[in-house]
């Protein structure tokens, strides 16, 4: 007797419809992806083990046999949407410090331009692996604006991807040091476009250039509090003099039980920004001694005593050496600290020692690049946002700026 097999018709097959071969398919599908992930698995696993023993990363046993070296375990890995996780296990005495150091390393062994290390539990960390290199690709400044001082500004993105933020509420003030086209401008640039319209910030301080503050500003609230050029020096020693006096007012209103002033409309967090801080002092050296004495002293005292009275200041130098901002008591007041490119010398004498290794590769850093260091986190190189032309900076200062009531 014949049997008649009753196929489905490709025709109805290729419509979608569900036969027999789409079962077929469907298993032999997911049958592929397993054997390819198991291939892949396999084979980041081998190359974890080798990028761990070759960045140092491992520890030597003593065993019978002789001595077998030790890397964090690896766990599993999980491919979904381009992205590729992993999960290892520290050394014992390990911490994921140890793999962050050599991020950049290991990536490459592994065939990646970066990696992200987050601990998940107890020794076990999750990496994940970046196809692109955070610092090398640009990074733009979506049309981002703050509504309040405690809210985070963005000041770049780090190797590890991530988007590092800083709220100008936390008291720190911001040193900012690199050389001719290093980025320190553009990074002012949009740091300050992204408080500009905040109620509770005003936009103050000195710039010798012209350009971060002054003409951009024209027409907002912050522009009183700005002087500008060369020309009329001793206008900068005034406006620096009445900043100190508005701090010296609130410093003596301050309410009982309270011991620093919270941001608000009417007490605004008031950013001093000193672009280019050493040309400034340099001029007015060669002018007139006192008067730079007393932009010294009105900066000092700004520095030293502003955090209370919600002062923060945003000094900017080619190089930020003791004596050209002001002494070295002056650079200890900044916390938080940010190098574009400077040669290896400079980016110790602000950072310590820990960025001497990092110190000839940074020197050779693309403009926007910086090494970051703040209390209580890692040092960490990032790139900062970009706004693109000086006229984006000015329509966008223009169209969000705070007005005066
Ligand atoms: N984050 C960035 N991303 C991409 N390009 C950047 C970035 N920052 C700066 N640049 C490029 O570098 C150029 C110089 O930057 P900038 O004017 O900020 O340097 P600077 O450190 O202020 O230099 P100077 O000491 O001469 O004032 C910019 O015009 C821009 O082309
Ligand atoms: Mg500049």
């Amino acid at each position: 007797m014949m049997v008649t097999l009753a196929f489905p018709s490709p025709h109805r097959h290729w419509r979608g419809g569900r036969g027999l071969f789409d079962g077929l398919r469907a298993r032999w599908a997911e049958q592929r992806r397993l054997e390819h992930h198991a291939r892949l698995e396999d084979e980041l696993r081998g190359l974890w083990r080798e990028a761990c023993f070759g960045v140092g990363v491992c520890q030597y046993i003593e065993a019978a046999a002789g001595m077998t070296v030790r890397t964090p375990r690896f766990g599993a890995a999980r491919i979904l949407r381009g992205r590729t996780t992993f999960t290892a296990e520290l050394l014992p005495g390990g911490e994921p410090e140890d793999l962050r150091a050599h991020a950049p390393r290991l990536a490459h062994t592994l065939g990646f331009r970066g990696l992200r290390v987050e601990q998940i539990a107890g020794r076990w960390v999750r990496v994940t692996l970046l196809e692109t290199d955070p610092l090398a690709d640009a990074f733009a400044l979506r049309r981002l604006v703050t509504a309040r001082a405690d809210e985070t500004v963005i000041l770049g993105r780090a190797e590890d991807g991530v988007t590092l933020g800083h709220a100008h509420a936390d008291a720190a003030h911001l040193a900012v040091q690199g050389q001719n086209g290093a980025g320190k401008s553009a990074f002012t640039y949009g740091l300050l476009a992204q408080v500009c319209a905040a109620p509770d910030v005003l936009v103050a301080g000195s710039d010798i250039t012209g350009l971060v503050l002054g003409r951009a500003w024209t027409g907002t609230a912050h522009h009183d509090w700005q002087t500008t050029g060369t020309r009329d020096l001793p206008a900068h020693a005034a406006m620096l003099d009445r900043l100190v006096a508005e701090m010296d007012c609130r410093l003596d209103a301050m309410p009982p039980r309270r011991d620093k002033i919270t941001p608000t409309t009417t007490t605004p967090l008031v950013l001093v920004v000193l672009e280019e801080f050493p040309g400034l002092l340099r001029a007015a050296q060669a002018k007139d001694k006192k008067l730079a004495e007393r932009i010294t002293s009105a900066v000092l005292r700004l520095v030293s005593e502003g955090r209370k009275a919600a002062f923060r200041v945003l000094m900017l130098a080619q190089r930020f050496e003791a004596n050209a901002v002001g002494g070295g008591y002056a650079r200890d007041q900044f916390a938080l600290r940010l190098s574009f490119r400077v040669p290896g010398e400079s980016l110790v004498m602000l950072h310590g020692e820990d960025a001497r290794k990092l110190g000839p590769e940074h020197a050779n850093s693309a403009p926007g690049i910086a090494y970051l260091s703040a209390p209580g986190h890692d040092c960490t190189r990032l790139r900062a946002p970009y706004l693109g032309d000086y006229g984006e900076f000015c329509d966008r200062i223009a169209r969000h700026g705070r007005r005066a009531s």
